[in-house]
């Protein structure tokens, strides 16, 4: 019962072989598939790729590094991607002042729009925050104190004041297949100070393939990796750590299980 609840499987990465992708995913015992949106683009690709798959599911969003790019008619156009029936959540959103490709200010403003939208209609939100935690929280909270904030932080980084924070907030976090890195002593940690139920799995593919297969592109498929991994971690049995995180992304994302 295992889930991925972030991949980007519209991408380029896969044109050549996407079927046998997610054949293997499905082989594999994969039983929910997340593809979350990065512009309005691609998230009109993952909309039309759910829409043929029942066991796949959109977020439609944009994501910081294509902040520059968003417009009222571009805001417009996902309100109307949010109407769609397998659209269960919006993201990718947030602030990455990592990269920072684009201006700060308009990465803000964008992922307060964004947020006030999913807020408006009651959906949950996939928040991506790189190098930009302190901004992140204050804009969380600041959505969160009219209450029906929910969501998850992905591909967790940052420190522990913040993961705190953002339990704190009733969000979800879900962790990638970086924490079997060797160095990755502190994603580790993070996993040990977060209670299961609020843990979700994800690859975020193509990136970021577990230990022994680095430098590969990544697949859903992979996820088992990450499971194992916080099995070890958490000291749960393999079997359980799938099965809370399924329901985990059921409950999140409304989808019956
Ligand atoms: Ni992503």
């Amino acid at each position: 019962m295992l889930s991925d609840t972030h991949c980007h499987l519209d991408f380029p990465d896969y044109d050549k072989d996407r079927l046998e992708v997610i054949q293997r995913a499905r082989d594999s015992g994969i039983k929910l598939i997340i593809n979350v949106g990065s512009d309005i683009e691609h998230s009109i690709a993952a909309v039309s790729l759910a829409d043929e798959f029942d066991f796949i599911y959109a977020c439609v969003g944009i994501h910081p590094h294509d902040a520059k790019t968003y417009s009222e008619d571009t805001l417009s156009q996902l309100k109307e991607l949010i109407k769609k029936p397998k659209v269960v959540g919006m993201g990718e959103i947030g602030l990455d002042y990592f990269r920072n490709l684009s201006p700060k200010d308009v990465q803000i403003d964008l992922f307060n729009k964004i947020l006030s939208m999913a807020r408006e209609s009651n959906l949950p939100v996939v928040i991506h925050s790189r190098q930009a935690q302190i901004d992140t929280i204050k804009i969380l909270k600041d959505h969160a104190q009219g209450g029906l904030l929910t969501g998850v932080v992905h591909c967790f980084s940052g420190d522990e004041l913040f993961l705190k924070e953002c339990l704190e907030l009733g969000l979800n976090i879900s962790f990638t297949c970086n924490i079997t890195y060797k160095k990755a002593s502190n994603l580790r940690e993070f996993v040990k100070l977060c209670p299961v139920e609020k843990i979700l799995l994800e690859t975020d593919s193509p990136f970021l393939p577990p230990e022994g297969k680095r430098g590969t592109r990544n697949e859903p498929g992979n996820v088992s990796f990450l499971a194992k991994a916080i099995s070890e971690i958490k000291n749960i049995d393999y079997e359980m750590v799938n099965r809370i995180t399924f329901e985990n992304a059921c409950r999140l994302f409304s989808i019956s299980s």
